[in-house]
């Protein structure tokens, strides 16, 4: 069976038993600050579980694409040496939430894998928790497998949990023997030698573990079940590594061919390869759901595995980036059912190409740092570099620790893996506090309701109308201070979280932010300051009540800020044509890496290699406008289907969580850049927009700069955003020409010509001081043993003057001393240069350094000409004078003793 016949077996067999297929969510798990990647096919029900959400049906099946590289779940060590652990993986899942349990769990599991994929019952056993007779029974009853092939395993093997909170719960799985050839061994040495493989996880949801540990009953006990496609694929295949499987090996193939070495010939070598290719799917599919590489949380991440392999790569040989030659070789296997694969590949690539250069460049560097290190350990006396060290090295070079052993081991060098490992836990504790902050007032509002059992949707009717009457207060929550609280009513001053059985008020979500405005009700009014809401589409109006007092039942009407939301508008709508003039301007690698939709601006970030040049701006800004001038109408499609949407070329936002219905916005007959046909925006879209483009008015972009490698941002604004920006600048290019007297027209050329007068007075000024300081020379001059000095203070004036000076006067001396000092309010110029004839009786930068001292300074220089500075300009005339005798003492000190 090819792996896509699998896939399909899979979901047909459950469709066909009343399960609803649903899509693979993002790696990125939607609102859920717990978890980084989605790690097993049931996060994207996570909610249905606890029941905070109404599942569509009680039934689902789904192909999940999962990473397990960090938290609970992490295989990252496995890979390479294991031939069935993956960072990056799809599980096949099938779910019930509070319909079926145990019995047919266990009944479809065991149909689809003896009857439809046609496994042998007697290569097959099962596990249950080691307390679960009932389900110890149904094994035997449903599956007729001897006792002896049903065992028992304690919590650490038969209790599953997504993290460390959530739902959980006991669960029984399916092992193949891979080799029944051979006689039977212990199940504990057959498992472990991975003979005997796990190929299905059915997990009993029937707890929900929190924040202390305690498991909490769930409303409805419910089944999680999952199977590793790749592992099955083994199976199936009849091959022994899931690596072998025609999931793996053309990318084996590829990789090994780039290498010039074929797989399956050094074990070691292998390895690397096998490392290569889990983490090439690992970077592709995260790149394709939006992660960038960067230095914390996700994108971190994501650039640990990427060198990962760079250094798997450089054991076989590679010494220049090659990954992103390899690339396309994922989309080529996966991606008929991963089109975001396709969709992401020309601009995953470039991501790709610039990391492995960095990667490189900097393993060249870092080696030479830390070869230094050690130099510095050894003359310290130390046999370790220190877990400090270690851990700079690891972090602000992104050296890995194992080529850190590498290169010390080399040197016969310890490093003090202890001390690396508390330095590492320390920086995770810091990033994981981080990352929490900003979630915390949402989960605790959303925490307490779900105690109450009071979470339901709430219904928006904000799109085309601001105000809404009546609305009913559902529950209201307290906040005091970081704590938070249900409560009955809120009175006057008091603030908190009410939710509406329905609302205006846009909660913050693909980018745009949440409304403000007012509830008002007879005889109160509350300021609603921001809406959140939370996966389940909950909406969170946080208010303070500013008049009267708020109950839970009031009924109010709910008025959003115009104000704010239709700039708001303005801004969304002129976000995705900015999007589309981005791809046809700079190419359609182009991707968006986050956005945020405010009234006052727009700001939208996009992976791009190199700053843009101004002609490119210009273009875009352009094209925006042109298309705002072109007055098009937005055409909203607010629920259809998402396949058919996407098939149809509508752009995702990366990082959102879309169900199978979704809304699109159109904005169509865009002229193209080069005016020949038209272009045509279309995005799914949650957001709020104008209903023309002509609304938004002026689009001007007000700055684009870099914010991560590769990733570029532009902020915008329109509308009278757009017009109060443009009299600001009018404003002030007005006072500009007023100081220079000028009218703003001759503005520049003012400019121009009061530079040039400058430029003129300085030189004039610098011959004039050169003339009053040669002028006087003579009079200064003092003999020192034969040796002409000439030491003296001139007017202030930049040290490259000064040096021309010393430089003047010594050539007038013809052979001598000359040390110059000049003076401001806070600091001492000094240039000392002495002739050749006698640079090596007197040292000029000797004498810099000593002069120096008395002005609390230092400095120094060769021996023919110096500069130094000091702190101390009042003691500079007393360092001046005594230039005769540190001169002396040189000479001195060049006399051989006796
Ligand atoms: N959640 C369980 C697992 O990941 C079963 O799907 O193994």
């Amino acid at each position: 069976m090819k792996s896509e016949e699998i896939r399909q077996s899979f979901i047909d067999y459950f469709v066909g038993h009343g399960h609803r297929l649903h899509a693979s969510s993002p790696l990125v798990p939607h609102g859920d600050p717990t978890l980084l990647f989605t790690n097993a096919g049931m996060v994207q029900f996570k909610d249905c579980f606890l029941g905070l959400d109404q599942p569509e049906s009680r039934r689902a099946v789904s192909v999940q694409k999962c990473m397990r590289v960090s938290g609970k779940h992490n295989d990252l060590e496995n890979v390479g040496p294991s031939p069935s652990h993956h960072t990056f993986f799809e599980m096949l899942g099938n779910f019930s939430f509070g319909d079926y349990f145990k019995e047919d769990a266990i009944r479809f599991g065991w149909e689809l894998v003896t009857q439809v994929w046609g496994l042998p019952p007697e290569v097959l056993s099962a596990t249950v928790y080691e307390e679960d007779d009932e389900a110890a029974e149904l094994w035997q009853s449903l599956s007729g497998l001897p006792v002896e092939r049903i065992h028992r395993c304690s919590e650490s093997e038969n209790f599953w949990a997504m993290g460390e909170t959530g739902p959980c719960g006991p669960s029984s799985e399916i092992f193949v023997d891979t080799s029944p050839q051979l006689p039977q061994v212990d199940w504990v040495e057959g498992t472990d030698s991975g003979r005997y493989l796990e190929i299905w996880n059915l997990v009993f949801m029937q707890y929900e573990r929190d924040e202390d540990g305690v498991l909490r009953p769930l409303p409805n006990p419910s089944i999680d079940t999952g199977a590793g496609l790749e592992r099955v694929a083994a199976v199936l295949q009849g091959v022994d590594s899931n690596y072998e499987t025609d999931l793996f090996r053309p990318i084996l193939d590829a990789a090994a061919a780039l290498a010039g070495s074929a797989y399956g010939r050094d074990p070691e070598a292998d390895v690397d390869k096998r490392v290569i290719a889990d983490h090439l799917r690992a970077v592709a599919f995260l790149l394709a759901d939006g992660v960038i590489p960067g230095n914390e949380g996700r994108g971190y991440v994501l650039r640990r595995i990427l060198r990962r392999a760079v250094r798997h790569g450089m054991k076989l040989g590679f010494d220049e980036p090659f990954l992103h030659r390899l690339l396309p070789i994922v989309g080529e296997v996966m991606g008929q059912r991963y089109p975001e694969l396709r969709s992401a590949q020309s601009a995953s690539q470039e991501t790709v190409r610039t990391e492995e250069e960095k990667f490189l460049s900097t393993v060249a560097s870092a080696s030479r740092q830390v070869q230094e290190t050690i130099d510095l350990a050894r003359r310290e006396g130390r046999s370790a570099l220190s877990g400090d060290e270690a851990f700079r090295f690891y972090d602000t070079y992104g050296l890995p620790l194992e080529l850190i052993h590498e290169i010390t081991e080399e040197e016969q060098m310890g490093v003090d893996d202890e001390g690396f490992q508390e330095a590492l836990e320390a920086q995770r504790e810091r990033s994981r506090s981080a990352s929490a902050e900003s979630q915390r007032w949402l989960e605790s509002v959303r925490e307490l309701l779900r105690q109450e059992g009071r979470s339901k949707s709430t219904q928006f009717a904000g799109y085309d109308s601001l105000r809404l009457e009546p609305a009913t207060v559902i529950s209201l929550a307290g906040l005091d201070g970081d704590s938070v609280e249900l409560v009955d009513a809120l009175s006057q001053g008091e603030r908190g979280v009410a939710i509406l059985d329905r609302t205006t008020f846009y909660a913050e979500a693909g980018g745009q932010v949440g409304d403000q405005g007012w509830l008002r009700w007879e005889g109160g009014e509350a300021r609603v300051t921001d809406t959140q809401k939370n996966a389940t589409g909950t909406h969170f109006h946080l208010l303070e009540v500013v008049a009267g007092r708020l109950a839970v039942g009031q009924v109010v009407a709910t008025d959003v800020d115009g104000a704010e939301r239709y700039p708001t508008q303005r801004n969304h709508t002129a976000t995705h044509l900015l999007h589309l003039a981005l791809r046809h301007v700079l190419g359609q690698g182009v991707r968006q890496a986050g956005s945020l939709v405010a009234p006052d601006r727009l700001r939208f970030d996009f992976t791009y290699p190199r700053p843009l040049r101004d002609e490119q701006v210009d273009r875009i800004e352009e094209l925006v406008n042109r298309w705002v001038l072109a007055a098009r109408e937005t055409l909203i499609v607010p629920d259809r289907d998402f396949k058919e949407a996407v098939a149809e070329g509508a752009t995702a936002l990366f990082g959102e969580k879309y169900g199978d219905r979704v809304r699109t916005v159109e904005v169509a007959d865009l002229t193209a850049p080069d005016g020949n046909g038209s272009l045509r925006s279309l995005e799914l879209c949650g957001g709020c927009h104008v209903r023309n483009t002509g609304e938004i008015g002026l689009f001007l972009i007000s700055m684009e700069r870099g914010v991560a490698s590769g990733v570029r941002r532009i902020e915008a604004l329109t509308g009278e955003g757009a017009l109060s920006y443009v009299h600001r600048r009018r404003g002030l290019l007005n006072e500009i020409a007023g100081e220079l007297g000028v009218p703003l027209e001759r503005a520049k050329a003012e400019i121009s010509s009061r530079r040039e007068r400058n430029r003129g007075l300085e030189r004039e000024l610098a011959r004039l001081r050169m003339e009053l300081v040669s002028g006087m020379a003579d009079e200064d001059e003092t003999d020192v043993g034969g040796i002409r000095i000439l030491a003296r203070e001139v007017p202030s004036a930049p040290a490259t003057e000064i040096r021309n000076m010393a430089d003047v006067l010594r050539s007038r001396l013809g052979s001598g001393v000359v040390v110059l000092g000049s003076r401001d309010e806070d600091k001492v110029t000094l240039v000392t240069a002495v002739t050749d004839d006698l640079k090596n009786k007197v040292h000029a930068g000797h004498l810099a350094r000593k002069i120096a001292a008395l002005v609390d300074g230092s400095g120094g220089g060769r021996s023919d000409f110096a500069q130094a500075g000091g702190t101390a300009p009042d003691k500079l005339p007393a360092a001046l004078r005594s230039v005769v005798d540190l001169v002396r003492q040189e000479l001195e000190s060049e006399e051989p003793a006796g």
